[in-house]
C-alpha cells in the first residue's frame, strides 16, 4: 500500500531510496511515443503494425544479464513497437515498453529499466514500480494497473516471441 500523500513527496521518497535514478518531473524528452499510441489505438501487441510473428527470435538467453532489463525494437522509427525483456535467475519475462500511467517508455536511457536492488522494473519518468513475473504496479501513479504482457519461449537457450 503506498505511503505517499503526493506525487512529489513520493518522488522525493524515490529519489531518497534510488539516489542514481534520475527521475523526471516533466515530460519524457521522446514525448507521448508512437508504440504507445499503437498499443492505445489497437487491443493488444499482437495488433501493433511492427508486432514480430510468434517464434521471432530475439536473443539468447545467456545473453540477457541476470537482474537487468533489455529492450527490443521492433518496426520503423516513427511507429516502432518496444519491449522490453528482463531476467531473473533462470526465468526471463517480456512486456511493452510502456508505461500504463502517461504512455510513454519506461526508460529515460538505453536499458536502464530496474532500480538498483533488481527487485522491481521502474518507469523513469514517476517512478512507479512493476513486478518482474507479472508487470504489475506495485507503487506508483498507475499502482494496480500492469505492464502488457509479452509472450516469450526459451528453446533450447534462444528466447523467442511467443
Ligand atoms: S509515466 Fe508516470 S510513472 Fe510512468
Amino acid at each position: 500500500m503506498s505511503t505517499y500523500s503526493s506525487l512529489s513527496s513520493w518522488q522525493e521518497q524515490l529519489r531518497f531510496e534510488y539516489p542514481g535514478v534520475n527521475f523526471q518531473a516533466t515530460d519524457h524528452p521522446e514525448g507521448v511515443n508512437a508504440v504507445c499510441e499503437g498499443v492505445l489505438v489497437n487491443p493488444g501487441w499482437r495488433d501493433h503494425p511492427a508486432a514480430p510473428r510468434r517464434g521471432t527470435a530475439l536473443c539468447a538467453f545467456g545473453d540477457l544479464v541476470d537482474g537487468e532489463g533489455r529492450e527490443f525494437t521492433f518496426g520503423a522509427p516513427d511507429l516502432p513497437l518496444r519491449i522490453v525483456v528482463v531476467r531473473r535467475g533462470d526465468r526471463a519475462w517480456a512486456y511493452v515498453n510502456c508505461c500504463p500511467h502517461n504512455y510513454v517508455p519506461l526508460n529515460d536511457q538505453p536499458d536502464r529499466f530496474v532500480t538498483f536492488d533488481h527487485e522491481w522494473l521502474i518507469c523513469s519518468i514517476h517512478g512507479a514500480i512493476f513486478r518482474y513475473e507479472d508487470g504489475y504496479c506495485e507503487d506508483g501513479p498507475c499502482r494496480g494497473r500492469s505492464l502488457e504482457a509479452v509472450d516469450l519461449y526459451n528453446d533450447g537457450g534462444q528466447l523467442s516471441i511467443g
